[in-house]
């Protein structure tokens, strides 16, 4: 039953001599996995179609995005309109307009939004914004935490206490590093720590609330209020990077669910509906800091791009309706109630699931809150299993690092299939 991928692997071998890795984002070459990257075709709702026919059953869903599924059926006439009016314009639209009132809407305490085009340049932006109101150089990230691949952020910490960064790529200047602290999560003493090192001269702290980019590492809400009181007592500003969570478990952002209060908030993924979208959005006393009112620059040819706020706009739309985060949840518990079935005999599959966002974390004892206690032996199954959950139509992150994700595409059936496939791969390792 085994499928063939001869285009795939005929394309990789073309674009491996003309993009370095073949590539045009790391994780996408299958490093981890092994074997070689599947090129796509299609989405179609919950599925992908690959270049030789075959078909998956996505449940990486471009990383977060498509809360929706694939070119959904919703946002279509929206998307589709307004690509009949022109791909872009580097001017106002009032598409902005309408995707800003909807984000904004969403997000208590945020009274302005500015658009940028991916996660990344959100980030950059908001940690700029922090350094030029609070005149001060350093900012505080937790391992495990990814913030998208600005210098300032590829950025990791010796062991245990605070210290300051070392960077984790080549590239990054000494000089750049050193402005980043990095310390673990879960863990109060080393933030106090940092605080008590280095609290002046914090611009801000940023955190995943939902840290979901080393698995998933579902931090207390009492660690998170003591993040809150130390920003609030060092005039750090606390940057909430919702790049993944916003929109992903409510709608709004998941500092809401957790009571975080943040001062400034990042988003990205799921506000542009699939197109390459990022926000920052916050209070007027900073955002209004920002060009052209204030004196800290950030700029870009295609912010605001009008398909783009189409597509999220109408996402966005659709979700505000509810029904979507409430399905998502039924397909969450749809996975969990099959798979404790199904993965009865095996005793280490466990995994961890916050509404549409799932992490298999297959080791004995308890799940982890922070990324040094990640099991090696739990990413090295899911690796391990990959190349036979494709074979057998599942397309999942092809990391066990990653995080996989529902949308309101899949069917109970889809999800069903998912884990009876996955216990079965797994109980047989
Ligand atoms: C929490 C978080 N912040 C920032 C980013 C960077 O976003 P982008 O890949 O759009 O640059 C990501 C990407 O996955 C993310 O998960």
């Amino acid at each position: 039953m085994s499928r063939t991928y001869a285009r795939s692997k005929e394309l990789f071998e073309k674009a491996s001599r003309l993009m370095p890795g073949g590539v045009s984002s790391p994780v996408r070459a299958f490093g981890a996995v092994g074997g070689q990257p599947i090129f796509f075709r299609r989405g179609e709702g919950a599925e992908l179609v690959d270049v030789d026919g075959n078909r998956y059953v996505d449940f990486c869903q471009s990383w977060g995005p498509l809360v929706l599924g694939h070119w959904a059926e919703a946002i279509r006439a929206d998307v589709t309109e307004a690509l009949a009016e022109g791909l872009t314009f580097g001017a106002c639209s009032p598409r902005e307009v309408a995707c800003a009132e909807r984000v904004l809407e969403a997000l208590p305490g945020a009274e302005r939004v500015r658009f940028v085009s991916s996660g990344t340049e959100a980030v950059m932006t908001a940690l700029r914004l922090a350094r030029g109101v609070t005149g001060r150089p350093k900012i505080l990230k937790f391992e495990g935490c990814y913030h998208g691949h600005s210098d300032g952020l590829l950025v990791k910490a010796g062991s245990g206490l605070a210290t300051s960064g070392i960077a984790t790529s080549k590239g990054v200047p000494t000089s750049i590093a050193g402005e980043t602290v990095v310390i673990p999560l879960d863990d109060e003493a080393s933030m106090e720590a940092a605080f008590a090192d280095f609290g002046d001269e914090l611009a801000a702290v940023i955190i995943e609330p939902l840290p979901a980019n080393a698995g998933l590492l579902e931090q207390r809400p009492e660690l998170l209020g003591m993040l809150r009181e130390l920003c609030t007592r060092h005039g750090t500003l606390l940057i909430a990077d919702e790049v993944i969570n916003g929109f992903r478990l409510r709608y709004g952002s998941y500092s809401d669910t957790v009571d975080l209060r943040p001062d400034l908030v990042t988003l990205g993924k799921i506000v542009g509906g699939g197109m390459p979208v990022g926000a920052v959005a916050g209070p007027a006393r900073l955002m209004d800091q920002l060009a052209p009112l204030g004196p800290v620059y950030q700029a870009g040819t295609l912010s605001g791009n009008p398909v783009a706020m189409a597509a999220g706009a109408a996402t966005l739309r659709v979700l505000a309706e509810g029904a979507v985060y409430d399905r998502l949840e039924t397909l969450g518990q749809t996975f969990d109630a099959t798979l404790t079935d199904a993965g009865s005999a095996t005793p280490w599959l466990r995994w961890k699931r916050v509404g549409s966002i799932i992490w298999l974390h297959c080791a004995e004892g308890e799940l982890p809150r922070r990324s040094d206690r990640v099991k090696a032996e739990a990413v090295d199954r899911f690796n391990r299993i990959h190349p036979a959950m494709l074979d057998r139509g599942y397309y999942l992150p092809p990391s066990g690092w990653e995080v996989m994700f529902l949308s309101a595409a899949h069917s109970p059936e889809q999800v069903k299939g998912l884990a009876e496939t996955l216990a079965e791969l797994l109980g047989a390792l």
